[in-house]
Order: structure tokens, then C-alpha cells, then sequence
């Protein structure tokens, strides 16, 4: 029997912003307990949360300052509880996002470290006299200097993130200590925050820079010899519990570094940011990366399928702001081979928000950005236009239920950015609408459970001709076929085989003998007839 996540759909849930069940502003385990059954509806197998450890949220959450408590903005560890059970109950797993490379500054163990250079737990991070020219990924040096001990300490993300040393062996101990406690309350695996950062090397050479000498490339700071061995390690650790699922974070958009942290005795699978990150509705670099990807991955190993996440900008307003490409780029992602990782208000076509109002940001990546704008010499708008673009409150606006707040936003009020209808266009209208892109992702979703060459089938082609991708996958004695047409024209094609019945289209396919007629980005799926030899 195969593992259960091979034939999962996921679906991210933002907790800040997801939903507020107790009416303070910010979305809580209560709010979430309340949307399982929407979820079930929708035809999703697994949650993935983001963190909900206590954190002074820094960067929300992946700031960890006690790995043992809920975050009290998010609930207590009973509503915790309770919604675990409720998802369980509804058949629905639960992986939790947890953060290995860095704590909070905040955390016990850095205040410890930090009170002197002599202290137990000083080396359980990484301190030198002098910062070498290593760049934080939010901007600007990923050295801070402390004032107590004189000395400088490690930080990939914010100074408020500080990294863990996991050379040293307590470090590890502790960590799957942490992990034990969260798989014995009934968690069902872990998606792991940018993994491939655990080990720096320890010769902290300066990294180089790229032929324009303006972008650092991140040569000694991530991907590190041994990394791959302690991957490994935490995988054995992980799967002593049956059927228990890893998903990493792999900060990388290259196939050939994403490849090696997946399959036997690694994780099950790693994100494809080779895939998802995409930036142009371009059916020929998305096929491209699909092929390389099935050419790359060896049996054992099965990509992931998303498009946006809490840290990108939403795929329906990277791809032009339409829904029907919206429908198709989900036809791809739930028919395609790999798991899907939806992420929340996707299935409703919400779009990227932008903000005129520097001090309504939340991000701080954003707000890093605008500083060092500044410090460059680029004026406030200039500084505005340069956050705008890094920060990911893009994809973070509340949920579009019905009066949901977040962060001072509700989905009653007109936002920037966002047209007043597709923004006020809240859930719950597209619910009874048959033709929403909601009851498409609901149709999809359905399709792909009942089928198995859509859950769990090889590829027999994959093939890309004049912006239409088309595909066929097989299992058992089924085969279904799958065409894209990416264009903003019609296009007519042969099919090589007949249709035996349409699964579904976003459109009107029409259909004369073997040659069918797509409109404009039309998706459509159907099933062929299995010639029976007599
Ligand atoms: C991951 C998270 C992102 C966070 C970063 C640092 O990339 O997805 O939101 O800022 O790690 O923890």
C-alpha cells in the first residue's frame, strides 16, 4: 500500500491570517477548528500550519522563542489539541512548519549563550570576533555585533533569527527533543523551514559575488558538506514513527541541489521552487521544468506542485490577474505528477495587496528593504516601490471569509491594489456558484481522489507544442489525458487518441472527429478509451 501522502493534496494555512475565532484581530486555532469542514468540502488530505510556537514574531512566527507552548495569540495548547482531533476526525492530517536553522533571540538558550563567552551554551551558536562579508537573505550583513561579550554572532535571516550551531551535538539532541514532543501529540510530519541552511562552513570564507558584482552568491552558507548526512539523520529519527511525512523547504531554485535532499533515507519529498516560482504565465519554461524535473528525479523520488505561498506573490497576480488562468494553472497543479500544496485563499482567486503607507507593513523583509532603500540614498517612494516588491504582506490579507480581520485589514473594507469586487468577492459568494474558480478547485479535487492515474499514475507522454501542454498518465488500466492550452487564441489539435469521456474543461472544448477546438487558456481532462485486444 502506498504511503497516504503520495496520494495527498495539501493546503498551507497562514495561521495569522487564516481565520479569528475569537474576534481579537488575528486568526487562531479556534478560527481554524472552525473551517475544517469547509476544508473536507474543498477535497483536501493534509494542513500544513505555519509555525505556532510562542514568538515575539519578528518574521511571524518563524522566530521561535519557546518550541514547547502555542503562541497565546493563536490559542492554547488545548484548542491545539482540539483541532488536531477534529482534523483526524475528518480525515484530514496535520504537518507542522518547524524551524530548525535559527530561534528567536528571545529564546532561553540564546540569552544563555549570549551572557558569556564561558557559558555552557555559548557555542550553541555561531560567535567570532570579526563578521566576515556573509549577506543576510533579508539585506545587509548577516553579522550582529553584541555588546556583552564582544563579539559577533550568525544570523541568515533577521538579527532576530540567530542560527543554531549544529556542529555541536547538543544542538541536535535538543532539536529532536523538540521534535519527539510535537510527533507524540499526533502531529503527522513536518514541513522543514529552509533546511539546507543548517550547517555553515566553518571556515567562514567570504562568499563571492556574481559577474556584476552586485548579487552575493551563497557559496559557503547553505548546502555545506554534511548537511546531506544530517538530513539523513533526522529522516531515521522521523520515520521510527510509521507513516509519518517530512516535506523540506530547500532554499533553492536549482534541480540539481533540490534533488539531492529527497527520496530513500532523506526527506519524502522537498519543495520544486524550480516549478513554483515561475514568474511569467510561460508554458515553455514550465514545461521545461516539468521534463527536467522528471528527467532528474529518480524513482523514488516525487516532485511537489505549487504556485504561491506565504513567502511569493499569488500566482493568479503573477500570471496576469485571470481567472481562467487561474483554473487552468490548478488543472496543472491537481493533474500533473507530484503532490499539490494549495495554498489558503488560492481556491478563491485572492490577489496580491500592495500598501501606500510604509508603516502599515508588517513584513520585515519589506521593511528591511525600505531601510537599506534609504540608507542608499533612494527617496521614500523610491524606498516604497523597492518594499513593496519584497514584501510578502502581499500574499498574507486575511482570508476572504465574511468579515474577516487581520492585521487591521477586513474583508469589508476596499483594499489598495486590490479591485473593490474581487476583493469584497468573499467566500462565501462563490460557494453556490457553480461556475466559481472555488467549485473548480472542489471539481478538480474530486476528480483527482477518484482517479487513479490522477493520484498516483506515471506519466506515459509529456509533450509541448505552440503554447499547449499536453500529457498523458496512466495507472492500472486507466489512462487520462490532460491539454493545456496556455495561448490567448484558440487553437485546434489532434488528439492521438479518442476522447472517451470529458472529465472536465474551464471552458467549452468543441470537438470534431479527432480535432478538438480549445478557447483561450482552456484546461481540459479527459479519460481515453483502453483499446481491449480480443
Ligand atoms: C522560510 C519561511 C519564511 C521565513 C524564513 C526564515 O523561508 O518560509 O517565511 O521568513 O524561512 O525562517
Amino acid at each position: 500500500m502506498d504511503k497516504w501522502w503520495k496520494q495527498s493534496t495539501f493546503y498551507e494555512i497562514y495561521i495569522p491570517s487564516f481565520m479569528d475565532g475569537n474576534g481579537d484581530g488575528i486568526g487562531d486555532f479556534q478560527g481554524i477548528t472552525s473551517k475544517l469542514d469547509y476544508l473536507k468540502e474543498l477535497g483536501i488530505d493534509g494542513i500544513w500550519l505555519t509555525p505556532f510556537y510562542e514568538s515575539p514574531k519578528v518574521d511571524n512566527g518563524y522566530d521561535i522563542s519557546d518550541y514547547y507552548k502555542i503562541d497565546s495569540d493563536y490559542g492554547t495548547m488545548g484548542d491545539f489539541e482540539t483541532f488536531i482531533q477534529e482534523a483526524h476526525h475528518r480525515g484530514i492530517r496535520v504537518i507542522a512548519d518547524l524551524v530548525l536553522n535559527h530561534t528567536s533571540s528571545e529564546h532561553q538558550w540564546f540569552q544563555e549563550s549570549k551572557s558569556s563567552r564561558n557559558h555552557p551554551k555559548r557555542d550553541w551558536y555561531i560567535w567570532r570576533d570579526e563578521p566576515n562579508n556573509w549577506e543576510s537573505f533579508f539585506g545587509g550583513s548577516a553579522w550582529e555585533y553584541d555588546k556583552t561579550t564582544k563579539q559577533y554572532y550568525y544570523h541568515a535571516f533577521a538579527r532576530e533569527q540567530v542560527d543554531l550551531n549544529w556542529h555541536n551535538p547538543e544542538v541536535k539532541k535538543a532539536m529532536f527533543d523538540v521534535i519527539k514532543f510535537w510527533l507524540d501529540k499526533g502531529i503527522d510530519g513536518f514541513r522543514l523551514d529552509v533546511i539546507n541552511f543548517l550547517k555553515v562552513n566553518d571556515s567562514f570564507l567570504n562568499n563571492p559575488f556574481d559577474e556584476k558584482k552586485q548579487e552575493q552568491i551563497h557559496l559557503h552558507d547553505k548546502d555545506q558538506e554534511g548537511i546531506l548526512l544530517l538530513i539523513e539523520e533526522i529522516a531515521k529519527f522521523v520515520h521510527q514513527y510509521p507513516d509519518k511525512f517530512l516535506v523540506g523547504e530547500v532554499g533553492s531554485e536549482n534541480l540539481n541541489i533540490l534533488k539531492q535532499y529527497s527520496g530513500n533515507n532523506k526527506l519524502d519529498v522537498v519543495f520544486n521552487f524550480n516549478i513554483g516560482s515561475i514568474e511569467e504565465f510561460d508554458a515553455s519554461q514550465l514545461y521545461q521544468q516539468l521534463v527536467a524535473t522528471e528527467e532528474t528525479y529518480k524513482e523514488c523520488q516525487i516532485p511537489t506542485l505549487f504556485f504561491s505561498s506565504h513567502d511569493m506573490s499569488r500566482h493568479i497576480s503573477r500570471f496576469g490577474n485571470r481567472e481562467d488562468r487561474a483554473k487552468l494553472v490548478a488543472t496543472l497543479m491537481l493533474t500533473a505528477k507530484g503532490i499539490p500544496f494549495i495554498y489558503n485563499g488560492d481556491e478563491i482567486g485572492m490577489r496580491d495587496w500592495i500598501t501606500d503607507d510604509i508603516n502599515k507593513m508588517k513584513d520585515i523583509q519589506g521593511i528591511t528593504a525600505y531601510k537599506l532603500a534609504l540608507k542608499e540614498g533612494k527617496s521614500h517612494d523610491e524606498a516604497l516601490i523597492i518594499a513593496n516588491e519584497k514584501s510578502r504582506d502581499k500574499s498574507r490579507t486575511p482570508m476572504q471569509w465574511n468579515g474577516n480581520t487581520y492585521a487591521g485589514f477586513s474583508t469589508n473594507e476596499p483594499w489598495i491594489n486590490v479591485p473593490a469586487e474581487l476583493h469584497l468577492a468573499i467566500m462565501e459568494d462563490q460557494q453556490d456558484d457553480p461556475n466559481s474558480l472555488l467549485s473548480f478547485y472542489k471539481k478538480l479535487l474530486r476528480l483527482r481522489k477518484k482517479h487513479v492515474a490522477l493520484h498516483a499514475g506515471n506519466y506515459e507522454y509529456l509533450h509541448y507544442k505552440d503554447d499547449i501542454i499536453t500529457f498523458a498518465k496512466t495507472k492500472q488500466s486507466e489512462k487520462i489525458v490532460v491539454v493545456l492550452n496556455f495561448s490567448d487564441e484558440k487553437k485546434s489539435i489532434e488528439l492521438k487518441s479518442q476522447i472517451h469521456i470529458l472529465l472536465l474543461t474551464n471552458k467549452n472544448i468543441s470537438k470534431e472527429e479527432n480535432v478538438i477546438t480549445l478557447l483561450s487558456n482552456e484546461a481540459i481532462i479527459y479519460k481515453e478509451k483502453i483499446r481491449i485486444c480480443e
